[in-house]
């Protein structure tokens, strides 16, 4: 999507589309006479998101107008708005459309280019190609003063396109080793890819991923992205994220319903990756370690069991009550190896529990931390990209859900607070080290559309973790 600026007025201005946002307490007396009568027919509440689109039919000088409600004229309602601009162009296979942003300050100009990305994108290269629309090539944002730098926003959006393209992908197309190769060409100046195969991860101890990926013709990996800053980092951190490519529930196996969308189960490493095809180009004078545990949770002649015992990186022993409570296990090995990295921080990421779907939905992300002043830190982030967050608490008390008969912990807590012992599960794998772990599972990937989201992958989190990065 290429990023162009023009002060021309919405009125003068030549193209396609013109696309104007319109509060509900905007002044609608200066709008060309039609525009006004239109939205009148209409009975156009200007509700954030929704949306007229018709010829102008001479009333300003460009061909179309779009007009979009803006609601109330927050950042939030700003920004349903513009993605629904963004939605709505693809669907009408508008390649260059043109937004009136007068009056715009950076933060506006910044989240309209963002949001508008967000709802132009779709995952349709399966699809023959006369049925897939066109994505966006140009976008020209109107200003009356001159515009704030681009680059930004261009390498977070690059960041976040890569996560929503791997997450979207079939299983078939991202396994463990394919999602390395996806790490490894994000190798270049500042960043340094490591990885180790199925035999490796053995030799080390990792015992979680070896497990998780024994019971599938696809080996595990595990994948230590490093970027490393020209200067003296001003902070060092690690990012580690969940890499099931694909989880049936394997022994504990899952209906079929409750299968089909589990190519989504590497959203974690997805976000990891993102946010590193974004350090590539921000170069921030943090130093960030990425930390994937990859592997296929399928059920085979060769998987593991309920009952079996696993040795996590830390030597922790795990008993087995559920095979389909697999993220912790490979996120227990990349918490253990990323506790021995001296970080100030480290945030994991992981599709992890159906039972934050339950709770929070798709717009929030699950946030747990013991440490106040990080909580603080990621919800500013979050905040700063119109990103859902909300934190849920991580008491030490429900710790005995996860006692073990014979090993040191159990894989599962039982029905009550599911996300919750499922983060004290990994807090059990964090030494030495400031840490948070978000629960993805609702916010990474829609099922259906949801506020001008296609279906699929949302990329979500990788803006919000940039942000906090560069902070
Ligand atoms: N990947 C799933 C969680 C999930 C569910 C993500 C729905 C996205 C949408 C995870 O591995 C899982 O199966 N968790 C189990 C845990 C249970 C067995 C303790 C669950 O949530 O049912
Ligand atoms: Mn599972
Ligand atoms: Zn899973």
């Amino acid at each position: 999507m290429n990023i162009l600026f023009s002060k021309d007025s919405y009125q003068s201005v030549t193209g396609n589309t013109v696309i104007l946002l319109l509060a509900k307490d905007a002044d609608r007396s200066t709008l060309p006479n039609n525009i006004q009568n239109a939205l009148s027919l209409h009975d156009f509440k200007a509700k954030a998101g929704s949306l007229l689109f018709f010829p102008s039919f001479g009333s300003i000088a460009a061909d179309r107008i779009m007009i979009v409600g803006s609601g109330d004229g927050s950042m939030y309602d700003l920004r349903i708005a513009v993605r629904a601009a963004g939605h709505k162009a693809r669907a009408s296979n508008i390649t260059e459309a043109i937004i009136n942003g007068y009056g715009f300050n950076d933060e506006q100009v910044h989240a309209t280019i963002s949001s508008f990305a967000a709802g132009n994108y779709r995952f349709d290269k399966y699809k023959e190609e006369g049925k897939r629309t066109s994505a966006i090539s140009s976008l020209t944002l109107l200003l009356d003063r001159d515009p704030p730098s681009v680059e930004e926003a261009k390498h977070l959006l690059a960041g976040r396109t890569l996560c929503r393209d791997v997450v979207n992908a079939p299983a078939a197309e991202i396994y463990p080793e394919s999602l390395a190769q996806v790490a490894l060409s994000l190798q270049s100046e500042h960043i340094s890819v490591m990885v180790w195969d199925e035999k490796k991860l053995k030799a080390e101890g990792m015992g979680g991923i070896t497990a998780v990926g024994q019971g599938s013709s696809k080996p595990p990996r595990f994948i230590h992205l490093h970027y490393k800053p020209a200067g003296n980092p001003r902070k060092k951190i690690a990012l580690a994220g969940k890499g099931v490519t694909f989880d049936s529930g394997g022994l504990s196996l899952k209906s079929s319903a409750g299968m089909q969308t589990m190519r989504c189960d590497m959203a974690g490493s997805g976000t990891v990756l993102g946010v590193f095809r974004a350090l590539r180009d921000l170069q921030p004078d943090v130093e960030v370690h990425g930390l994937i545990g990859a592997a296929e949770n399928m059920c085979g002649a060769n998987s593991f069991k309920l009952g079996d015992i696993l040795t996590a990186y830390n030597g922790k022993t795990i008993e087995i009550h559920n095979t389909d409570a697999e993220g912790r296990l490979v996120l227990a090995d990349c918490l253990s190896y990323g506790s021995k990295l001296g970080v100030d921080a480290m945030v994991d990421l992981a599709t992890l529990t159906g039972a934050c779907v339950v709770a929070l939905g798709n717009y929030y992300t699950a946030l747990f931390t013991n440490v106040e002043s990080l909580s603080e830190q990621l919800q500013t982030a979050a905040g700063n990209r119109g990103e859902g967050m909300w934190q849920l608490p991580l008491p030490d008390f429900y710790k005995p859900m996860l006692k073990a008969e014979w090993a040191d912990i159990k894989n599962v807590g039982g029905r009550a607070a599911g996300s919750i012992t499922a983060a004290l599960f990994l807090s059990e794998f964090v030494t030495d080290t400031d840490w948070a772990h978000f629960d993805i599972a609702g916010s990474a990937f829609y099922d259906k559309g949801f506020q001008h989201f296609a279906p699929g992958a949302t990329g979500s989190m990788v803006e919000t973790l940039c942000d906090w990065i560069c902070s």
